[in-house]
């Protein structure tokens, strides 16, 4: 990687955990990812969610007849795990490479997780099964009990249900998905190379504050929450510190206007447009720009068992100015549009487009 003040140029980086729904926002979103990234890993968390294989193939050819002419971008397919989910299914489709993992989400912990697991020493068979082909397990590591306080939810659930699984299944390779929490940094430097996590953008940016900053703001809302500024100050100090352990994953969830500014808004920051330039802004200001490279371009591909990208991509020093609002496609008026991560704000890097 060459790195210089004022122009990094580094390997093409993939989005290890993406969520691009469907219809037509998919469109509308999905070019702010191609534009920059190489893969994706997307999220099956759709209604009904992707838990078949036709399901699967359906999505990612919406995916890849969405993708701009020209561009060349693949999606890397992911079931969403149910307590009825068969382990044929994820066998035969991790082996033909329709599924390059499967997501566990805790019943009712998040978006669309209503089909989830409920309980996770009932789906062992599947465990198992992943275990012993070597699939990946990604996990929103939350528990959704109601009498846990919400801040607490991601230790809490490391401590009930990730320490005992991997007890059970020690070569289970997982990925804890959008860490939030010096406990969630200190269980993955502490445990084997099975096991890794993704870092979003927007929990190195923000703390809990952000929620509730002169009033009530849902578009500082996702799940799991921001956490207090001392699990922020060592999120950015594990993102930034080379580790494999530790890779990009956006988490980008956009939801439009009419759903986030609503009494009960939905959890998600739409931090796809300007997704590279937000990271490296943490990088450059913890003095790490030469660390960026193996966290956005490598490290996820050697946990994945995947090829390192060939491509490069340019970032130069230049003022940018995020929109506050964009239009996603949906042709209706302003509270079908979608706010991005650092809307309004002056970013220090762009992206170099040829
Ligand atoms: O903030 C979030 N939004 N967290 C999730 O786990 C799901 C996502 C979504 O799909 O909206
Ligand atoms: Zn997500």
């Amino acid at each position: 990687m060459i790195s210089a003040v004022n122009q990094i140029s580094l390997l093409k980086p993939d989005d290890w955990h993406l969520h691009l729904r469907d219809g037509k926002i998919l469109k509308g979103v999905l070019s702010y990812s191609t534009d920059v990234f190489s893969r994706a890993i997307i999220m099956p968390n759709l209604d009904p969610p992707i838990t078949t294989l036709s399901r699967a193939k359906g999505y990612k050819e919406r995916i890849v007849q969405s993708i701009p002419k020209g561009v060349s971008f693949t999606p890397l397919m992911t079931a969403y795990l149910t307590d009825e989910m068969s382990s044929d299914v994820l066998e035969i489709g991790f082996k033909e490479g329709i599924f390059y993992g499967a997501k566990l989400y805790p019943v009712n912990v998040t978006t669309n997780s209503s089909y989830g697991v409920t309980d996770l020493n009932k789906i062992d068979n599947i465990f198992e099964t992943m275990e012993r082909i070597g699939m990946p397990l990604l996990i929103h590591g939350e528990v959704s009990d109601a009498n846990v306080d919400v801040f607490d939810r991601e230790a809490v659930f490391i401590e009930r249900h990730l320490d005992p699984l991997l007890r059970r299944f020690p070569s289970l390779k997982v990925v804890l998905e959008h860490i939030t929490t010096i406990d969630a940094i200190d269980f993955v430097e502490n445990s084997k190379a099975t096991l890794a996590a993704t870092i979003t953008p927007h929990h190195l940016h923000i703390n809990r504050n952000a929620m509730f900053l002169g009033g009530l703001r849902s578009d500082f809302y996702c799940l799991p929450t921001a956490k207090r500024e001392t699990h922020r100050i060592a999120l950015r100090k594990a993102a930034t510190s080379g580790k494999p352990c530790f890779f990009l994953g956006t988490d980008s969830a956009p939801h439009t206007r009419q759903f986030k500014e609503s009494s009960c808004g939905c959890a998600g920051i739409f931090n796809a447009p300007f997704a590279l330039e937000s990271y490296l802004k943490v990088f450059e200001e913890e003095k790490a720009l030469d660390r960026f490279e193996a966290f956005a371009s490598k490290n996820g591909p050697n946990f994945y068992g995947l090829p390192i990208n060939d491509e490069y991509i340019t970032l130069v020093k230049k003022d940018i100015e995020v929109p506050q609002i964009l239009d996603v496609g949906l042709e209706g008026d302003p509270s079908d549009f979608v706010k991005p991560f650092h809307s309004g704000e002056i970013l220090e890097w762009s992206v170099v487009r040829d």
